[in-house]
This record gives structure tokens, C-alpha cells and sequence, in this order.
């Protein structure tokens, strides 16, 4: 036993430790439903929030600020009002606000010596996970054998396209979806499919497009991505290294693939010697499998994937062909010792209940929100198209689809109480990452009133 070990059990940081929980879970529990602002409040959290976007150069996407309380999907602001929670960080709070499990892990990491880890100094916990997730990516049978841990999404998918450019050097252009969403580096906005995230901004990367599958035209969506892939590996041959695969894209609008489109497509990378790369920063943890490869059963294709938002620290996931050279990657910090120790409670819930499968939590979730968007749309035809999506990635089309109406309607749909999102352009969607470690049916019939009141409000009102 270490002396840290005999600081962790020792009994009385246990029973300290529990006691604040008990706080926790005490004030928690208080927070039971949508809450309007305290006025007492109101003016000042306005200054605040004027004074951030002052002092960050832009005014937030939504006037939030959280006071740092929550329960499961519901979240109190700093002007003391509490809305559900479908946007979750973009993503992030798979386990809703303020869950028991990661404030006992946040808790028990604070009493470690060090707040950030990094390439030299790593705690036991970061072997841990680094184990954890690799024996997860296997557990199907895919041939990964390495995993990096990373502070973001993009600097994960970062140290995939540097793995499979070194490795197919001197190839250097890269394919990726129409659409697709990929993170916000100057190499990655080469790879976004959309103008204006990277307007003003030199190009660095040869980037081409495939067509993404059409649930409209499954064969016929399949074919022209194929031809198109075809093209390009005629036009440039022996120049790819690697082809970006997001399986449901989710900025781009919430559009799943299927196995056999993807499956067609990365098997003829594989015959050309262009990396298989999967971006799982935001299907981890949110479709009938741990990862979105593993659902789509492609476990025998994919050479490097990543993941970040729902595990908290971010990763590479690779197979021995794509294993860097020395100096090819480090980082200063990988994560920080409370966001391993809550990734590793994380994949430890997720173990513990049956969150996977076809009837699992997720799809029951998903099932559950997907039955409630399905009555409103049939109700209200005008009003509500869809629902699209997969599992904790849920998407509906409000109104026209059109920005102009439905960026009005989302943050009135936040006044009454209700964090959505949006996705895609035309049309533009409404997107729920649903927070499916602390949802449960009564949340969502009680989200989906204030989604149908609103929508109504806003036919009466254009
Ligand atoms: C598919 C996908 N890839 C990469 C990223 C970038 O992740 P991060 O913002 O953590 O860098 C995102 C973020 O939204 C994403 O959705």
C-alpha cells in the first residue's frame, strides 16, 4: 500500500467524503422542475453576462450561466432559474448535472497531488483509463491495440490525421463527408464542410468530398458516394492517406449512415491503402454500443478513431500499423486528474446497467423521446417534421427549418425552460443530446409539453 492508498481508505475521507455527497444530493433534490429567474437577480446576472461577452468578444450562443448546481437534466442558473438540460455542454454531460457518481470521483481526485497531467507525469488513474477504453474499443474484436489520451475533441482527431499522415507519407490529401463536422484547428477547418468556418483562414490541407448516405435512396446514395470516392482516386492516385468517417454526422444535421454505405466505402480504402479514420467525439457513448463503429459492426476496418465529449477526456485509438514514430505526439496536459477519475466512473456506470443494446436505456430513451416528437408531429404537421437521429443523438425539424425561424424559436423555447440545440443547415434541425444517465420518461413528457407550447406560440405568432 502506498501512503496516497492509506489517505484514499482511510475512513474518516471516506465519511467526510459522504457527508458532503449527502449536501449535495440535499440541495440537489430541491431542484424538481423548470424554475423562472429570481428577480431579485435578474439585473445583475444581466451585467454579468454583458461583462462576458465584453470580455470574450462575443455574446454566448444562449445567456447561460450556471450557479453549479443541478439534478440529472436539470440545471439552476446563476439568476436562479432551472431549465432541462438537452443540450448538455454540446454533448458532454452524458450523465446530466451534478450525479453522484462523477461528484465522488471529482471529490476523491481533488486529494490527489496534481490538478493536470501530462505526456511525462501521469497518475495511476490515466494507465487506468487508457486500459479501460482500449479493452472497450477490443471487446468486439477490433485490432486496437494503442489509445492516447488528449485535451479536446480536435487535438484527439488531430493526433489521428498526424498517425495516418506519417504512416502513408509521402500521401497527404485527405476525404471526408459533405457536411461533416470534424473540430476547430486550422487543419480541421480544411476539413469542415461548411464556408464559414473557415473563412479568411489559408489552406493547409487538400481536402475532397464524398456524398454522405440518403436514407431517401439507400442504394442509390451508396453508389454515388462510391463513384465519387472512384473519382477522386483516380483523379489523385496514391495521394490519400486517410478518409474522415463521422457515422452519424451530428453538426452536419443528425444523419445516420448505414453498416453497408460505410462498410462499401471503407472497404475500398482499405484496398487503396488510405487510413480508415472514425470520429467518435460525439457518437461515444450514445448509440446501442459503447462506440458508434462497434454498432455499425465495422470493428474488422476502422485503424484509428477518437473520442471526447461524453468520457470527458478525450482519445486516440489505434492499431499497431498506425503507431507514431517517437516525437510524433505529446502534450503537455492530457487531462486533468478529475476528469480521468470521472471518465473512469463513467465507463464504470455504464458498465453497471444496461445502458446498451437494442433495448437498452439509451434506445428506451431514445424510443421514449423519439414516440413523444412523433405524437406532437402528428398533431401539429406544420409545426414538427421527424424524428431523425440515433439513440442520445435526437433531432426533430421545428417550423420551416429555416434559421431565421427556428434561432427565434429555440431561445424562446430556452425562456420557457427548455436547452435545445441545432444542426445542419438547410434545413436547420432542432438536436436533443439527451443526458441519458439521469433522464427518465417523466422528464421528457414533461420537456415535450413546453416544446409543443412553444411551437404552437410561434404559429400563433407568425
Ligand atoms: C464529430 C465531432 N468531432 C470533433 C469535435 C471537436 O471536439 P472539441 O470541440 O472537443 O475539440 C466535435 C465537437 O462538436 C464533434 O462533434
Amino acid at each position: 500500500m502506498t501512503t496516497f492508498d492509506q489517505l484514499q481508505s482511510n475512513p474518516q475521507v471516506d465519511s467526510s467524503i459522504q457527508d458532503l455527497l449527502g449536501q449535495l444530493a440535499d440541495h440537489s433534490q430541491k431542484l424538481t422542475g423548470i424554475r423562472p429567474p429570481n428577480p431579485e437577480l435578474t439585473e445583475e446576472y444581466q451585467a454579468t453576462l454583458d461583462d462576458f461577452a465584453s470580455l470574450r468578444g462575443g455574446k454566448l450562443f444562449f445567456p447561460y450561466l450556471a450557479s453549479g448546481l443541478g439534478n440529472g437534466p436539470l440545471v439552476e442558473l446563476a439568476d436562479g432559474s432551472v431549465k432541462y438540460d438537452y443540450t448538455c455542454g454540446i454533448g458532454v454531460h452524458l450523465f446530466g448535472h451534478s450525479h453522484p457518481a462523477i461528484a465522488k470521483a471529482s471529490l476523491q481526485a481533488a486529494l490527489e497531488d496534481v490538478v493536470m497531467q501530462g505526456n511525462i507525469q501521469q497518475n495511476l488513474n490515466s494507465y487506468k483509463l487508457t486500459q479501460k477504453l482500449t479493452a472497450l474499443s477490443q471487446k468486439n474484436g477490433a485490432p486496437i491495440s494503442h489509445c492516447f489520451l488528449s485535451s479536446s475533441g480536435v487535438m484527439a482527431g488531430e493526433n489521428a490525421l498526424k498517425l495516418a499522415l506519417q504512416k502513408n507519407s509521402p500521401a497527404s490529401r485527405v476525404l471526408a463527408f459533405e457536411r461533416c463536422f470534424a473540430g476547430r484547428t486550422l487543419a480541421f477547418s480544411q476539413i469542415n464542410d461548411k464556408a464559414a468556418f473557415r473563412q479568411g483562414l489559408p489552406e493547409i490541407l487538400n481536402v475532397d468530398y464524398i456524398p454522405f448516405y440518403d436514407e431517401a435512396d439507400p442504394e442509390g446514395s451508396t453508389q454515388r458516394a462510391l463513384d465519387t470516392l472512384t473519382q477522386h482516386l483516380q483523379r489523385h492516385p496514391g495521394q490519400y492517406a486517410a478518409m474522415f468517417f463521422e457515422l452519424i454526422q451530428g453538426e452536419g444535421g443528425y444523419y445516420p449512415g448505414t453498416t453497408a454505405f460505410h462498410r462499401a466505402l471503407m472497404e475500398c480504402c482499405r484496398e487503396h491503402q488510405i487510413a480508415v479514420l472514425v470520429d467518435e467525439v460525439q457518437t461515444f457513448a450514445r448509440t446501442h454500443e459503447p462506440f458508434a463503429f462497434q454498432h455499425y459492426k465495422l470493428d474488422d476496418l476502422v485503424d484509428i478513431i477518437w473520442i471526447g465529449k461524453a468520457a470527458q477526456v478525450c482519445a486516440t485509438l489505434f492499431t499497431k500499423n498506425y503507431a507514431p514514430k517517437p516525437g510524433l505526439i505529446a502534450q503537455t496536459y492530457t487531462a486533468s486528474t478529475s476528469t480521468v477519475a470521472s471518465a473512469l466512473a463513467i465507463l464504470d456506470e455504464l458498465e453497471s446497467a444496461p445502458y446498451f443494446g437494442e433495448d437498452g436505456k439509451i434506445a428506451q430513451l431514445h424510443n421514449h423521446f423519439k414516440a413523444g416528437l412523433e405524437d406532437i408531429a402528428q398533431r401539429h404537421p406544420d409545426l414538427l417534421s421527424g424524428p431523425w437521429g440515433l439513440g442520445a443523438m435526437t433531432g426533430c425539424t421545428a417550423l420551416d427549418g429555416k434559421p431565421e425561424t427556428v434561432m427565434p424559436f429555440l431561445h424562446d423555447l430556452y425562456k420557457n425552460g427548455v436547452m435545445a440545440f441545432v444542426a445542419g443547415q438547410k434545413p436547420t434541425r432542432l438536436r436533443f443530446l439527451l443526458p441519458i444517465g439521469a433522464l427518465t420518461p417523466e422528464h421528457i413528457t414533461d420537456s415535450l409539453k413546453v416544446l409543443e407550447n412553444t411551437l404552437i406560440a410561434h404559429r400563433v405568432s407568425s
